[in-house]
């Protein structure tokens, strides 16, 4: 098959431009798209076949459910079994955006998004081009991220067509995500409020925003570590450890003040030195006081990929996938990151970073 990248203004997309994607999928084609979050391989919902094309592609478990995305909180509510006090409150402060609710599903509903669970996950972008996407489809989009399975999910048209190109008619090519990490994922189940996926809304903000609408309800942050990812089976966080993943060893780059980070660096250029490539993912500040020993054990300057230290949190986020992706193209054989505090989107990149890095058969670095 061949894959038409459709190149479109992320700000003012072109209706004439979108139409072919939209055609394909109402005709049971998968596309892959730009969200605010991370590029999604989409289908629409209500079209097994096509859904279950989802799975294929991406070599997804079967067993593992995928977001429908919607226009709308109201186009949101015709998934769900019934609505209610806390789901209004969530979905009319966080969507559209990057948050997904997971309740259970009205009955008679039948779908593979589902995997034959009694709940389903809905989310409503906010990036304009996949809001033009599902208004042009005229149905809600079931899409996981546009990743083969256990691969970082791609944030740029690139990174998506390096793992899709041959297997999707088209890939929409909306530039950067803004985000660079996936959805936070809600689930209101039975009574029980969880996050499963930390994201770009926080824990801190769902709660604030609980709060100041006067519900009392703990949230329980299922997710907040390391669970929540591709691989995961609903409800049984943890079971498998490495996702997100790029080919090269991940490691975290640890250390409570920029003096200790730097003694980090240098620990990091010894321990990997001879004969494998290391590669760095840091903020700029420590980039530049580490320059010296960079140049001094010969580390490549390209391998050196930063993210501005002002708003840390988000600029990390944004780029950590990516990142992986270039250093993997550059034969990075270890890459170093460096780590984030758990606050707002700083909790969803350590989850993800974490993922990656986790590895039960490889233990501690051992070279
Ligand atoms: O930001 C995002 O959420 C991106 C963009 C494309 O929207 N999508 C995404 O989808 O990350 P995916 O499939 O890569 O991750 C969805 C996660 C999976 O871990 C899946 O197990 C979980 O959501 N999930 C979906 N439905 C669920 C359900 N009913 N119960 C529990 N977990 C569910
Ligand atoms: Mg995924």
């Amino acid at each position: 098959m061949k894959t038409t990248v459709i190149k479109i203004d992320r700000d003012a997309p072109c209706r004439a431009l979108l139409l072919p994607a939209a055609e394909a999928l109402k005709e049971g084609g998968l596309v892959a798209f730009p969200t605010e979050t991370v590029y999604g391989l989409g289908a629409v919902w209500n079209r097994p076949d096509a859904v279950r094309a989802i799975f294929e592609v991406k070599g997804r478990p079967q067993d593992n459910p995928l977001i429908v995305h919607e226009r709308s909180v109201e186009g949101m509510k015709k998934y769900f079994a019934q609505w209610d006090e806390v789901a209004d409150t969530l979905c009319r402060a966080f969507c559209p955006g990057p948050f997904t609710l997971i309740m259970k599903h009205r009955k008679g509903l039948c779908s593979p998004v589902t995997a034959g669970l009694d709940t389903i996950a809905v989310r409503v972008p906010e990036h304009p081009v996949s809001r033009l996407l599902i208004e042009l489809c005229g149905e809600g989009v079931a899409a996981p991220s546009a990743n083969i399975s256990g691969r970082p999910s791609p944030t740029n048209a690139a990174d998506a067509l390096e793992d899709l190109d041959g297997k999707v008619p088209f890939i929409i090519d909306g530039g950067s995500c803004d985000y660079g990490v996936e959805s936070s994922i809600v689930s209101w189940v039975d009574g029980k409020l969880e996050l499963l996926r930390p994201g770009g809304i926080s824990a801190e903000m769902i709660e604030e925003c609980l709060a100041m609408n006067g519900i009392k309800l703990e949230l329980t942050r299922s997710g907040a570590a390391v669970s929540g990812d591709e691989e995961m089976r609903p409800r049984a966080p943890g079971m498998k450890y490495r996702h997100y993943a790029p080919r090269a060893k991940v490691h975290v780059l640890s250390g409570a003040d920029m003096a200790a980070r730097l003694e980090a660096v240098k620990e990091a250029i010894y321990q990997t030195a001879g004969g494998s490539v290391s590669a760095f993912y840091i903020s700029d500040a420590l980039a530049e006081l580490a320059a010296p020993y960079f140049e001094a054990a010969g580390v490549i300057p390209d391998l050196v990929l930063t993210f501005s230290e002002e708003e840390r949190h988000q600029e990390a986020a944004k780029g950590l996938f990516a990142a992986f992706r270039t250093l993997d193209r550059l034969g990075a054989n270890h890459i170093w990151a460096e780590e984030q505090e758990l606050s707002e989107v700083g909790a969803a990149y350590m989850n993800r970073l974490l993922k990656a890095a986790a590895d039960e058969s490889r233990g501690p670095l051992k070279l």
